[in-house]
């Protein structure tokens, strides 16, 4: 069997973040997304991996990727010239993956637990595809399965009246016969080739459906609080550690602190994790925060928050909190007459003042 994480795309949602960089790399407690799909499929044995790439984005993720040694597989990057859609991607991999069976992950998506079960019951079963899914509060911005006590009869993507409240989770599992019935659809109301479309033409070519319903969390990270949620649950799951250096620091419940990061006069509360030579100053860091590498916070305080590499935060009187700071972004107070908010933020930004 092969792996094949679906990393193209638009990263529309979480601008501007994503404006210029791939959202798949937008990390969770200090590590990409992608990175967690891609040991999920070396853990369930699978070491042949293509990872579908856009061309704006996709130096940045072979980049952080490199040929896949680090995880013990080996990574093949295919270049999907449109984000035309998840189908599409697949037909863009239909080389790479010959008539060999597959796991399809898509790069912004987390899944607690990993997926060595499910390939094994895909292997044991031998369906023609698996699906996964999982009961949401908001299924119409999913694809959407309706099921006849355990049986696939009827799937949609994004449907203004949905029929279930059960969600496609983004890890699916193929035989070879999903090329053809990506060939086969048409372009959706969107513009793309759905792959909840394609697996609705296998249902209807009498072809079997598994379906399997995940009780564990899983995240989509595409929006700002689907990705702090998904920090929050793995930030819940670390073990703590210190390499930094403290001095009259105070450090409570499950933190780490990366090598040559320097804690000085502050008080983190986990879970939380300070990325490697990020420097703290008589700083408050609180719950579910994750700091990235070479980041200030000075006289400031931060919690349930993002930091992506190199931010600096520094005397502020109110706690920062549920955000996501891009990369080398830097809060100041200023203390110029008049007095007034300063700000040079990029396009698509939110910003909340008290
Ligand atoms: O997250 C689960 C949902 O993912 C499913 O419930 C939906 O049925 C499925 O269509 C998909 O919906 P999204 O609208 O969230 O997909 P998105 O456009 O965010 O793309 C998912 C991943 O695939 C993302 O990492 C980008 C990548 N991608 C997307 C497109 C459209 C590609 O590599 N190529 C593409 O053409």
């Amino acid at each position: 069997m092969k792996g094949l994480i679906l990393s193209g795309g638009r990263g529309t949602r979480l601008r501007p973040i994503t404006h210029t960089s791939a959202k798949q790399l937008v990390p969770v407690a200090n590590k990409p997304v992608l990175f967690y799909g891609i040991e999920a499929i070396a853990q369930a044995g699978i070491t042949e991996i293509g990872i579908v790439i856009a061309p704006e984005t996709g130096d940045e993720i072979r980049a952080a990727v490199g040929d896949g040694s680090r995880f013990g597989v080996q990574i093949s990057y295919i270049v999907q010239d449109e984000p035309s859609g998840l189908a599409h991607a697949v037909l863009t991999a239909e080389e790479f993956l010959g008539d060999e069976a597959f796991v399809m992950y898509l790069g912004d998506n987390l899944l607690q637990g990993g997926i060595r079960d499910l390939v094994e019951r895909f292997r044991e079963s031998q369906p023609d595809a698996l699906i996964l899914l999982t009961a949401v509060a908001d299924p119409q911005n999913y694809g959407v399965a309706e099921l006849d006590g355990d049986r696939v009869i009827a799937l949609a993507e994004k449907p203004t009246e949905p029929r279930s409240d059960l969600a496609l989770v983004g890890v699916y599992m193929f035989t070879a016969a999903v090329h053809d019935a990506a060939r086969a659809i048409a372009p959706s109301a969107r513009g793309e080739l759905e792959i909840t479309d394609a697996i609705q033409y296998l249902l209807d070519a009498g072809m079997r459906v598994e379906s399997h319903i995940v009780l564990g969390w899983w995240k989509d990270t595409g929006r700002l609080d689907d990705m702090l949620d998904a920090n929050r649950l793995i930030l819940d799951t670390i073990e703590p550690r210190c390499e930094g250096e403290l001095k009259d620091a105070q450090i409570d419940g499950r933190v780490v602190i990366e090598a040559g990061a320097q804690i000085l006069r502050s008080t983190i509360r986990g879970p939380a994790i300070i990325g490697a030579g990020a420097k703290l100053t008589d700083a408050y860091v609180g719950p579910y925060t994750a700091v990235g590498e070479g980041c200030t916070i000075e006289r400031a305080e931060v919690e349930h928050s993002i930091l992506l590499a190199d931010c600096v935060v520094r005397d502020l009187d109110g706690r920062v909190e549920s955000s996501l700071l891009g990369r080398n972004v830097r809060i100041n107070r200023d203390s110029h007459q008049p007095r007034a908010y300063r700000f040079m933020v990029g396009d698509n930004s939110e910003i909340a003042v008290p």
